[in-house]
């Protein structure tokens, strides 16, 4: 299994902090933002990962990360050039994820705990995509999905009149008919391609699967949730926890 991680945008809701680096460099208790995101994958036994990033501060991202071998991983980098939506970015993966199932982290989300175990259950599921479930108080923000017993019914993108407080968080697993699903995906009112979309293709075809995230997790685009992630992180030394723990 291969790893992604989503590094691209301008992040312009954390203007002028964004001005002079990444989003995803900027500090979360004592490391850069999208160090979290490697870590994650490492510790989900993934150590062929793409980052994507845009060409704002691209530099500096390499900088930070280097090939891996600081962190016993190996980086390979694509540009997106235009902010285009995160499956617009992720189509960019199409070749480094030919052979095999991808899990794709957004380098701007942060977990309490290991994903190690959900992607455990992907590795068991025969086939389809598998997401992440959160409980949140500002459902509008986020992807949104509607559930019965058994199953995500739908999910709708940043609705303004939420049908549940389930947020789909930033971690996404696929096999690789996801690229087909891209290919399918029309630009939204935002003009992007929404990477809802995509997990609603799935959902067509009963073969969207999901996990509830244990623990504390956000996002860190905006200045609240900088400042949550933040503390999150420092009150941990960094560290994720295992669970259990
Ligand atoms: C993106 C996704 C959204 C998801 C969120 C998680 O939102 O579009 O579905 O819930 O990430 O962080 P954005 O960060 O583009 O607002």
């Amino acid at each position: 299994m291969k790893g992604v991680i989503l590094g691209g945008g301008i992040g312009t809701r954390l203007d002028p902090l964004t001005e002079i680096t990444n989003k995803h460099l900027l500090p979360v208790g004592k490391e850069p933002m999208i160090w979290h995101a490697v870590r994650q994958l490492l510790l989900s036994g993934i150590t062929d990962i793409m980052v994507i990033t845009s060409t704002h501060h691209m530099g500096s991202v390499v900088n930070s990360l280097g090939s891996g071998r600081r962190f016993g991983c190996e980086f390979t980098y694509r540009v997106q050039e235009e902010a285009g939506g995160i499956a617009h970015a992720l189509a960019l993966t199409r070749q480094f994820a030919s052979d095999g199932r991808i899990v794709v982290l957004l380098g701007d989300n942060i977990f309490e705990y290991s994903i190690a175990p959900y992607v455990d259950e992907f590795r068991g599921q025969e086939h389809g995509a598998r997401v992440l479930l959160k409980e949140v108080g500002d459902p509008e923000r986020f992807g949104v999905a509607a559930l019965d017993e058994q199953f995500i019914l739908q999910i709708e993108e940043k609705p303004t009149d939420p049908k549940s407080n389930h947020a789909v968080v930033g971690c996404y697993m696929y096999d690789n008919r996801v690229f087909d699903f891209i290919d399918q995906t029309t630009p939204s009112a935002r003009g992007e391609l929404e990477i809802t979309s995509v997990n609603n293709e799935y959902i067509a075809r009963g073969a969207l699967q999901y996990s509830f995230v244990h623990g504390r997790w956000t996002d860190a685009g905006t200045f609240e949730s900088l400042n949550e992630a933040n503390s999150l992180l420092l009150r941990n030394d960094n560290r994720i926890l295992a669970h259990g723990a």
